[in-house]
């Protein structure tokens, strides 16, 4: 019997949304407020979806601590109030949230406890986005 599992983590950052290579006025065109050379913040929630047979002896697809552990050491910590586009993972690229939904799916493919299915961030009440490794 195999199951799924989502748990969420939050953690606030900030971004700016610009191109390096063009104008400020197709930046601002193409990113409007999130253009801002300032940078603005976001409380990101992560839910990250797990899946893999249901244990016969804890009736458990992964050890949740084991996940928080994981989660806190390898994926928060890096993210955690940080400036999103000074980190390397971002290196000479727009750090939009598609793009640390990538970012933090091939953080968790190191997880081995269980398969990982799908990365979802939400950016704003309005907004999600989700990666699924391809
Ligand atoms: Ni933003």
């Amino acid at each position: 019997m195999k199951a799924h599992l989502s748990r969420r983590y939050h953690f606030p950052a900030s971004h700016r949304l610009h191109l390096e290579d063009a104008s400020d006025s197709e930046n601002d065109a193409i990113y409007g407020k999130c253009n801002n050379p300032h940078g603005h913040g976001h409380n990101y929630t992560i839910e990250v979806t797990l899946s893999g047979p249901v244990s016969g002896k804890t009736g458990m697809v992964c050890d949740l601590a084991a996940l928080d552990d994981f989660t806190e050491k390898e994926v928060l910590s890096g993210l955690d109030h940080m400036n999103l586009n000074n980190l390397s993972a971002f290196a000479g690229q727009v750090p939009t949230t598609e793009r640390l939904c990538v970012h933090v799916f091939e953080l968790y493919q190191k997880f081995t406890l269980a398969r990982l299915e799908r990365v979802r961030i939400e950016e704003t009440a309005k907004n999600s986005f989700e990666y699924t490794g391809s």
